[in-house]
């Protein structure tokens, strides 16, 4: 590069010749949905989380098919029960409310649909899995019982594959998890049932907004007992690889927006979809310094969105998808 003749803002000077050399650009199909299912009736809004709400059956009926118009591929739901109690048992009913749910969405549309597979929203302790009573002091109470949590987390899987979800995601960060729920679905004939797994997720603040949603905040102890320290980077490529080489089809990593370089890495190191996904706080975060007026919301999500492609991101979860397809 000669300096002198370089005058990188030539290609910046309009918006059409910024339009022809722009590096990322986004799509439709890159987003997906997250959505909240409620028993009942009617929508409730969630305070921290402005523009979402949890939906009955019937909303999200309607919701699917009004994503669907906008270009969304996917959405991604979370269920949850009413009724709680310390090992979930009110997660997997094979006909329970949360999978007669999936069951009308899948006869309704062909949106992709994917469904979150936790106890956390299920579970009077709040926590990812079935807790493990360790006797000893020094030890955190909170580890979860490894071959519970993997029974549970399957039975979870096959019940809404069996209702027809077309690609289940674990999210309780338990060691084996894919595998338990790979071979769980194949045993049950679901072969054709995929696995997105949040493969690196890791114990984050960014979480705040979404535990109000189903009261899931950990009654006892915090999550650094299974979910990853924001200090380490190999070891998101050490999960990310355990959880292909269990059979996940595609892997996420989750935050998104503090965690631009773990997405590049984990996309470098893998060959499978990688997705990317931008939690309640992120979103709330823009959404209350816009709501001051501090800055503005639609330019700081665009920018958002952008760099989390551009870090390597095929697919972005992310509360903004729907408004995000009417702007692209
Ligand atoms: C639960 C789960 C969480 C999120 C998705 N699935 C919360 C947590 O692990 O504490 C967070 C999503 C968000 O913040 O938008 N397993």
């Amino acid at each position: 590069m000669i300096f002198e003749n370089s005058r990188l803002a030539r290609l910046r000077q309009s918006s059409n010749i910024r339009d022809l050399v722009r590096e990322t650009r986004l799509h439709k199909s890159d987003l997906i949905m997250p959505l909240f299912f409620k028993e009942g009736k009617g929508t409730q809004s969630v305070p921290a989380l402005p523009g979402v709400a949890k939906m009955s059956r019937e909303v999200l009926l309607r919701e699917a098919e009004a994503l669907q118009k906008l270009g969304i591929k996917a959405v991604l739901l979370f269920g949850s029960a009413s009724a709680k109690d310390a090992v979930g048992s009110s997660s997997y009913a094979a006909d329970g409310p949360f999978q007669q749910t999936i069951r009308a969405i899948k006869k309704a549309s062909d949106i992709v649909l994917i469904t979150d597979v936790c106890l956390c929203a299920y579970t009077t302790h709040g926590h990812c899995g079935i807790v493990a009573h360790s006797g000893a002091k020094n030890r955190t109470p909170f580890r979860l019982d490894s071959g519970r949590t993997l029974a549970a987390l399957a039975k979870i899987a096959v019940s809404h594959a069996q209702a027809g979800a077309d690609i289940v995601a674990p999210s309780a960060m338990a060691d084996g998890q894919v595998a338990a729920i790979r071979q769980a679905l194949d045993k049950a004939g679901l072969d054709t049932t995929a696995i997105l797994s949040y493969a690196v997720k890791y114990a984050s603040s960014f979480y705040g907004p979404f535990r109000d949603i189903y009261d899931s905040s950990p009654a006892q102890g915090d999550r650094r007992g299974y979910q990853m320290d924001p200090a380490n980077g190999r070891e998101a490529l050490a999960e990310a690889a355990l959880d292909v080489a269990q059979g996940a089809d595609m892997v996420m990593v989750k935050p998104a927006l503090a965690y631009l370089d773990i997405i590049q890495a984990v996309r470098a190191a893998v060959y499978v979809p990688v997705a990317a996904y931008n939690v309640s706080g992120e979103y709330a975060m823009v959404k209350a310094a816009h709501a001051q007026g501090w800055l503005d919301e639609k330019s700081a999500a665009w920018e958002i969105l952008n760099s989390i492609k551009r870090a390597g991101a095929d697919l972005i979860i992310t509360y903004w998808a729907k408004e995000a397809a009417q702007w692209i």
